[in-house]
């Protein structure tokens, strides 16, 4: 089954705040895009970066082996731009947020080997580790929330890509959307969970960017 991979990097990074969008923020030498980039291409067989529109051409020549879309205001619809672009032949998609940039590629291989088992949507999960409470506007606590049952939620997610496309064409946009499963779950199917890591972590805020940036000269020393 061909395997394709859909990178949506064209997010401003607001919460990152840095002098660029975040997916071309420096680690080790190479931007985030670049080390996400490197982590998932052992199991994909084409990979599409969705990327702002003004530095399309940029991630053109950073990246030749990759097809290069312009991205849109919304994460989905910048998925959405890069699905556009899918040859025929592709029967799964993993979709993969740039600003996780170090992925472990057992985690991929489960995502994928999940889809190829006949699941309709794949999700990496982690354990949410923090007690979880409902607040309310003012800060007030309403409850504990029993976490047992609860998970975070990495990239990538894994899709048969007729789900992903029916999934996205059915799909409200809009800045809640924040992860492709939700789409399917709306349609009413089921989302399978796999395995996550917590290298799978992204790089939201600038303390996340510091561990990135201490986990990279951390394995060059080999630590
Ligand atoms: N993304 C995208 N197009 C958008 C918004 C987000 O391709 N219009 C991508 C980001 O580049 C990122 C991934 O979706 O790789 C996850 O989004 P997020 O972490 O929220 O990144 P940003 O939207 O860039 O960050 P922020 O919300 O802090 O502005
Ligand atoms: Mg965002």
């Amino acid at each position: 089954m061909t395997v394709a991979v859909v990178i949506p990097a064209a997010g401003r990074g607001e919460r990152l705040g840095a002098d660029r969008p975040k997916a071309f923020v420096d680690v080790a030498g190479r931007s985030l895009l670049e080390h996400a980039v490197d982590g998932i291409r052992p199991v994909a067989d084409l990979i599409v970066v969705a990327a702002p529109t003004t530095l399309v051409e940029q991630v053109r020549s950073l990246l030749s082996d990759v097809e290069v879309v312009a991205g849109g205001d919304v994460r989905q619809d910048s998925v959405r731009a890069a699905l556009a672009l899918l040859p025929a032949d592709v029967d799964i998609v993993l979709v993969h947020d740039a600003a996780r940039a170090w992925v472990p590629v057992e985690v991929s291989w489960r995502v994928v080997q999940a889809v190829r088992d006949g699941a309709d949507a794949v999700i990496p999960v982690v354990a949410v580790t923090d007690t979880v409470k409902e607040v309310e506007s003012d800060g007030a606590v309403v409850r504990t929330v029993d976490r047992t049952s609860l998970r975070c939620v990495q990239t990538p997610q894994g899709f048969r890509r007729d789900v992903l496309v029916r999934a996205h064409a059915a799909g409200a946009t809009g800045p809640s959307a924040t992860d492709d499963a939700g789409l399917v779950e709306a349609l009413g199917l089921t989302v399978v969970t796999v395995e996550g890591s917590a290298e799978a972590f992204k790089v939201t805020t600038p303390f996340d960017l510091e561990v990135a940036r201490a986990l990279m000269t951390s394995r060059s020393a080999g630590v």
